[in-house]
């Protein structure tokens, strides 16, 4: 092994890809001077995308879930939140802020809510379903609204991570009684910060009670898209992601977030990027799927696909290793270009929820498929030699 050179990534390059995001460019940046009204741009752009809704704007995409998930539950006289075993700890965090109660719902080894599981347990209780659409793969939701439906029980649409995806069912983020977008980092819609709620049918707090954006504010916006650039340039990112205090790359569990309205700043990078955002998903589903198919191919990992017909945006790709020694050993040398391992662990292992969990559910579907999931970047920076030694890296633990 010492004389493989592919086995110390960190001397390879001694540089370090982020997982995901991109560079805001300067034409988007002089769309931020230019446009003296971002906020009716920004509806307009989001109701091009996701069709007729009633949107409201949040200061993040936790914020528009904990608005949601209050608003359902009140509507229903309920005070469970049903979420899949393993996804962003923001969405329990968003559940407890509005003081509710959360149950586990097993997945499947494709990381989606298992329809079977779901049918097994008592949903009086529920007043909402999350799907979470993860890594920009649109969940089928028609055999879950069956059964949400017959019970009563809302379905959230989250497309955080999917916002442009879609599927037979139409676009993620309308396909329940209520859509979530958040514009953070990373995310397809990256606005640096904010996230919105898309109601879709009659369902909805009056649009009266929806906080207000703060006034644009084009310098911060530049100021902080500056600052992002340059934080993704490989040799800086290096550094930073060495910085124990930044927490990049951490997902920490926490229901005390920022409350209230979408920032100034976010409101107008989200109007700069939205006139390219189709662009931009189309592309890197087609890096993402070059990538894909590469790895079926070579590789005994499998990576995390749309089903025939539909759009997935891939804000990274997820790829399931044929083992969790096999990840683990994988994780440890791609780190450097860019692979994680997504979020810690499953929710049931999140100490600081279980006080607020319900059910005695146990979801062993999610451990596993937490333990043997890997995400690579859809970025352009993953090519040429760092594209070579992520595919041999693959080979070498399949
Ligand atoms: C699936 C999913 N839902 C919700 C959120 C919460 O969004 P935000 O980070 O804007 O609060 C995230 C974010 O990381 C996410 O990935």
């Amino acid at each position: 092994m010492g004389s493989d050179s592919s086995s110390d990534p960190t001397q390879r390059f001694p540089t370090r890809v982020p997982p995901g995001g991109h560079c805001f460019s300067y034409a988007q940046c002089r769309a931020v001077l230019r446009e003296a009204d971002p906020l009716p741009c920004v509806r307009a752009g989001l109701l091009e995308l996701l069709g007729p809704s009633r949107l409201s704007l949040h200061a993040s995409g936790r914020e528009a879930l904990r608005i949601a998930f209050s608003h359902l539950a009140a509507q229903r006289d309920r005070d469970e939140i049903w979420l899949p075993g393993y996804t962003c700890f923001s969405i329990p965090a968003a559940a407890v802020a509005a003081g509710l109660r959360v149950r586990l719902v097993e997945i499947g080894l494709d990381g989606r809510v298992d329809p079977d599981a779901l049918a097994q347990l008592p949903l009086e209780r529920a007043a909402a379903l999350v799907v979470s659409n993860l890594f920009g793969v649109p969940e089928p939701v028609a055999r879950l609204r069956e059964l949400l439906d017959a019970r009563g029980v809302a379905l959230v649409d989250d497309a955080a991570q999917s916002l442009g995806a879609r599927s037979a069912e139409g676009p993620v983020g309308s396909r329940g009684e209520v859509g979530v977008l958040s514009f953070g980092r990373g995310k397809p819609l990256s606005a640096l910060g904010g996230g919105a709620l898309a109601w879709v049918g009659s369902e909805g707090p009056a649009a009266s009670s929806a906080p207000a954006a703060a006034p644009p504010n084009p310098l911060r916006a530049l100021v902080r898209a500056a600052a992002f650039n340059l934080a993704l340039l490989p040799p800086i990112f290096r550094w930073l992601a060495a910085i124990p205090a930044l927490g990049i790359g951490e997902t920490r569990y926490d229901p005390n977030f920022e409350r209230g309205g979408i920032d100034g700043a976010a409101v107008c990078l989200a109007a700069a990027v939205l006139p390219e955002f189709e662009a931009a998903n189309r592309a890197r589903a087609r890096r993402a799927a070059a990538l894909a198919e590469r790895i079926s191919l070579e590789t005994d990992f499998s990576p995390l696909l749309a089903a025939d017909g539909d759009i997935a945006v891939y804000p990274r790709l997820g790829v399931l290793a044929p083992s969790a020694a096999a990840r683990n050993d994988a994780l440890h040398a791609l780190a450097p270009v860019g692979a994680t391992r997504m979020y810690p662990g499953p929710l049931e292992r999140v100490k600081a929820l279980q006080p607020h969990r319900v059910g005695k559910t146990e979801t062993p579907g999610a451990q596993q498929f937490s333990d043997r999931l890997l995400t690579l970047s859809t970025e352009k920076t993953l090519a040429g030699e760092r594209l070579e030694f992520t595919l041999r890296t693959l080979r070498k633990f399949s």
